[in-house]
């Protein structure tokens, strides 16, 4: 039996930890999204969290080319996602590319860190977004050239990911049981032991 979306965004929570905000918690990456809209008043919060990034050289290198389900912009993020991709981040009402420039506007040099800068403006983006009830799906899958071409993206912007943003669906709204499977999948994490440490391969003691 499938469970249903309540169901599902309850499993998929991180455990409760004091002291840990409550959107690091519940931000997970959906597959099936409802048909609600999104405010325009919601949508601009989210960039709003996602301006107050912090950046190298305060570049904020970020762009994020934003379509509503049903518009050109949205048409033309939405053919630059791989078959798989596709298979369900059409029911997004909100689709959002990510790029970052790739020189620093003080000198004309190469700014190496300008997709890590987008990097962190796009999880604020999202972590406002569950904030606000809203989940966000990023996506690697997409074809970058075709998304260069469609948008006149300049060469010295480097792509991020393609961000599926809405309200959770019901997971049988899918119609694919390998989709269903995914969706009612828990989460899983490394240890901070495995990623936090004093030495390479030695494990930090935090206590
Ligand atoms: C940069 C990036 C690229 C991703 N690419 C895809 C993708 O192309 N397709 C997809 O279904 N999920 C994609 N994901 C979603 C991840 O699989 C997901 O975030 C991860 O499994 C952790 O799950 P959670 O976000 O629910 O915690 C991507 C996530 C990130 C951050």
């Amino acid at each position: 039996m499938t469970l249903s979306a309540v169901e599902v965004n309850k499993l998929k929570q991180a455990p409760a930890t004091e002291g840990v905000l409550p959107a690091v918690l519940s931000r997970w990456s959906p597959r099936s999204f409802s048909s609600r809209e999104v405010s325009a008043a919601d949508l601009r919060k989210v960039f709003e969290a996602a301006r107050w990034a912090a950046s190298a050289y305060n570049e904020q290198p970020w762009r994020f080319l934003v379509g509503r389900q049903g518009s050109p912009t949205y048409k033309k993020i939405f053919s630059t996602l791989i078959g798989f991709n596709q298979s369900w981040a059409g029911s997004a009402p909100v689709l959002i590319l990510g790029v970052a420039g790739t020189k620093f506007t003080h000198n004309g040099t190469a700014n190496g860190w300008g997709v890590y800068d987008l990097g962190a403006s796009a999880s604020y983006l999202t972590l406002q977004a569950a904030a606000l009830g809203i989940l966000t799906h990023q996506m690697a899958g997409f074809d970058q050239e075709i998304a260069r071409k469609a948008f006149e993206i300049p060469a010295d912007y480097a792509f991020g990911s393609v961000i599926a943003l809405g309200y959770q669906g019901e997971p049988t709204a899918l119609e694919n049981e390998q989709l269903i499977a995914m969706e009612t999948q828990p989460r899983e994490r490394k240890a901070l032991n495995e990623f936090v440490l004093s030495g390479w391969g030695e494990a930090a003691d935090l206590g």
